[in-house]
């Protein structure tokens, strides 16, 4: 199939088959809902969509590295401050690391502000004999285990938004009202983290680069005279799973004409709502801002190509993010294929790894973990197969928390199967702590310190 040549509107997703929806019963109510968002004012200006697409089409051509990451699911229950802060401590460490260590400027985008919507395996969960309709994220359903929290309420699309739009506010406000400043680049360590030895290498970091700006300032170069210095550039993703309150949300750009999803800078489309003839495609498709694709083990080159087609038919650079998923020790199985089919057909895209969704278990204590040796390891590859094929890993897509959580096995803390029940909180699927996110960051920079080292040896072959 070529590129679907029907016309787009916002609503054209209606007319196709869907999967992952929930089934309001109250038709009029989730109707009203909708208009009322559709009334709302949108949570960005396209311009910043469209700044985030060329920032991405650097990290396309290895220029930059995007490091996303955030919650799993966002939750209603735990919106306060300090969760957003905190969260952003860890994602400010990770790119100092990745940017100073790993030698690369590095594009921030949080899976938050619209991080609600969650796909499951099965639309019903069965404990102790008693069967439910699963659990769809905040803005669908609740969490508790009863009939009444489990129906889906159009209400809950309101309080997302209104969460939506706080905590972008909020992370507007730190990013560029002083907080993310370099000269603060100490006060980022989190408390429990400071003693560990990441903790350490990250003071040790922390000290150059407070070197550095002494120097600049006296040659008069300050985070005063200089906006570089004093923020940072950060944008907001989510999964455009919930497509009612993605097409209420979707706006024209009065600048350009073109249609923007304003939930969130960058949408994805999750591994289990690809099909290509499916409601998910056909959404994406219209709107044109930066859109990533979880790639799964399921897909094939000749899907993926497809897929492509429909998503970025012009080979637009920055458009389209490539989430590999695959699991540890699958990758060199997947990933090489797809690589050689984006090459083969001069595709541009950004590829990055998601070492999350492929290294999910189910832990003896019955706990979803992921042990945090195998996400390593699916960094490592990931990073492997892209040296081999001439080709750039592009980034990294992660769960994780500000929050000293117990979700992940492993690390070096060494979280055991024990642990888990101490502090696990998530609303989802399991993330990486602060320390373990941090132990990450140092180990990706080492990844593109040794990528950078090969490719000015000359060793990297350019298939
Ligand atoms: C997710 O990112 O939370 C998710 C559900 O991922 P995937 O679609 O890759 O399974
Ligand atoms: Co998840």
């Amino acid at each position: 199939m070529s590129a679907r040549s029907a016309a787009w509107s916002p609503d054209s997703w209606t007319a196709l088959p869907i999967k992952q929806v929930p089934e309001y019963p109250n038709q009029a109510e989730l109707r009203d809902v909708e208009a009322k968002l559709a009334s709302f004012p949108p949570l960005l200006f396209a311009g910043e969509a469209r700044d985030l697409k060329t920032r991405l089409a650097d990290v396309a051509e290895g220029k930059r590295f995007l490091l996303q990451g955030g919650d799993c699911a966002e939750s209603f229950a735990e919106h306060g401050p300090d969760h957003i802060r905190d969260f952003l401590r860890v994602f400010l460490q990770m790119a100092v690391v990745l940017t100073y260590a790993g030698g690369t400027p590095v594009v921030k985008v949080g899976r938050l502000a619209g991080q609600f919507a969650k796909p499951r395996s099965k639309p019903t969960e069965t404990i102790n004999g008693v069967e439910l309709p699963s659990y769809r994220g905040d803005i669908i359903n609740g969490m508790e285990f009863t009939e009444e929290a489990r129906i889906p309420d159009p209400k809950r699309m309101l309080e997302g938004y209104r969460q939506a739009a706080a905590t972008a506010n909020l992370v507007r406000a730190f990013v560029h009202g002083g907080y993310a400043d370099l000269e603060r680049v100490h006060q980022w360590n989190m408390s429990f983290v400071q003693d560990s030895p990441r903790g350490h290498r990250y003071e040790e970091l922390a000290n150059r680069i407070t070197e550095s700006l002494a120097f600049m300032r006296s040659i008069g170069i300050t985070s005063e005279n200089t906006p570089q210095l004093r923020q940072t550039n950060f944008f907001t993703s989510h999964e455009a799973l919930l497509l009612g309150y993605e097409q209420a949300l979707t706006r024209k750009d009065s600048t350009t004409g073109d249609w923007y999803a304003t939930s969130g800078h960058m949408v994805w489309v999750g591994d289990r709502t690809r099909q290509p003839d499916h409601a998910h495609i056909e959404f994406v498709r219209g709107i044109k801002n930066p859109i990533g694709l979880k790639c799964g083990p399921s897909l094939d080159p000749e899907e993926l190509v497809q897929l492509i087609d429909l998503i970025n038919p012009e080979n637009e650079p920055g458009r389209l993010t490539l989430i590999a998923r695959f699991g540890a020790g699958k990758v060199g199985d997947h990933l090489p294929k797809l690589i050689k089919a984006v090459e083969r057909e001069g595709r541009k895209v950004v590829w990055a790894c998601d070492p999350m969704h492929g290294n999910t278990i189910t832990s003896d204590s019955g706990y979803k973990t992921r042990p945090f040796d195998r996400i390593l390891s699916e960094v490592e590859d990931f990073f492997a197969v892209h040296r081999a094929e001439g080709t750039h890993p592009g980034g990294i897509h992660v769960e994780m928390t500000g929050d000293n959580v117990t979700e992940c096995t492993g690390g070096a803390t060494e979280i055991s199967d024990a642990d888990l029940s101490d502090r696990y909180h998530t609303h989802c699927d399991p993330r990486l702590n602060a320390d373990q996110s941090l132990e990450l960051a140092f180990l990706v920079a080492e990844l593109m310190k040794k990528e950078r080292a090969a490719k000015s040896n000359g060793t990297a072959s350019s298939a």
